[in-house]
């Protein structure tokens, strides 16, 4: 069983869903629970299914804890999903998406739980003499912004910017080289691309790209300052398309992918 939050950045939610999993653990027929993230947070969703998926199940259940649980976040998990089975010729154990936690017929109860609790929670109080604190201005000379924009999202946008900001924090981004910042961003323009990131100060636009192609460009391109020309595209006044990948050598995916 596959707890699937959305992120967690601090010690703390990473405890807790450690212990959600280690109470589903104890359920009948859950031979192995484990918690993971679909946006930022380690394990990954794709870790999670690494570890899981060559162990000897016979099912893998995904329980999205999040609300509201969006169509398009099932359609996106579904299609990764889908991705990611086609990756390996390995046979995967049969995966199932656990439904929305507020059809279940519990949620109507545990809300009423929760309000009841309330009682017993220590008011909200203004906080007296607020002040302002003051802001660093980063000295990171590298940002890469991801696109968040439709097209983007579609095709997976949110995988991309979960795996590249647990490298960041893996590969310690932030300090090393000329120092790495992250961000999310609308629409970057070329959308057939998708998804899509742009790395500055040099502006290299990056298509088509996943969680492998991220690997590359944070090595080659963020720590070693080289642009990594298989997933890059750079302005030629033309529309273009993604490349097609070269049938026996990625390095030589060379279908320049311009439309006339
Ligand atoms: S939606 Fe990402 S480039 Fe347009």
């Amino acid at each position: 069983m596959l707890l699937l939050a959305k992120s967690a950045f601090a010690a703390a939610p990473h405890r807790e869903m450690r212990r959600i999993a280690d109470m589903v653990a104890l359920m009948p027929g859950v031979a192995k629970a484990l918690h993971c993230f679909s946006e930022q947070g380690a394990p990954s969703l794709r870790d999670a299914l690494e570890d899981v998926r060559s162990g000897p199940y016979s099912d893998i259940i995904i329980v999205p804890l999040m609300l509201p649980l969006e169509p398009g976040f099932v359609n996106w998990l579904t299609r990764s999903l889908r991705r990611w089975q086609a990756e390996t010729s390995k046979p995967w154990p049969m995966v199932r998406i656990a439904r929305d936690i507020a059809q279940s017929l519990h949620f109507e109860p545990l809300l009423a739980a929760l309000v009841a609790g309330t009682a017993a929670e220590p008011p909200v109080l203004p906080e007296a003499g607020h002040k302002l604190e003051g802001s660093l201005v980063p000295a990171q000379k590298r940002r890469v912004l991801v696109c968040e924009g439709g097209a983007c999202n579609a095709a997976g946008a949110d995988v991309i910017w979960g795996h590249l900001r647990n490298r960041q924090v893996q590969c310690k981004l932030r300090v090393k080289g000329d120092g790495t910042m992250t961000a999310k961003s609308t629409c970057l323009g070329p959308c057939s691309l998708a998804p899509v990131l742009q790395v500055f100060p040099e502006g290299t636009y990056y298509g088509g790209v996943s969680e492998a192609a991220i690997d590359r460009i944070v090595h080659e391109h963020l720590l070693g300052g080289k642009v990594v020309s298989e997933f890059a595209y750079a302005p030629t006044g033309r529309k273009q398309q993604l490349r097609r990948p070269h049938p026996t050598n990625p390095e030589k995916s060379q279908n320049p992918g311009e439309v006339k």
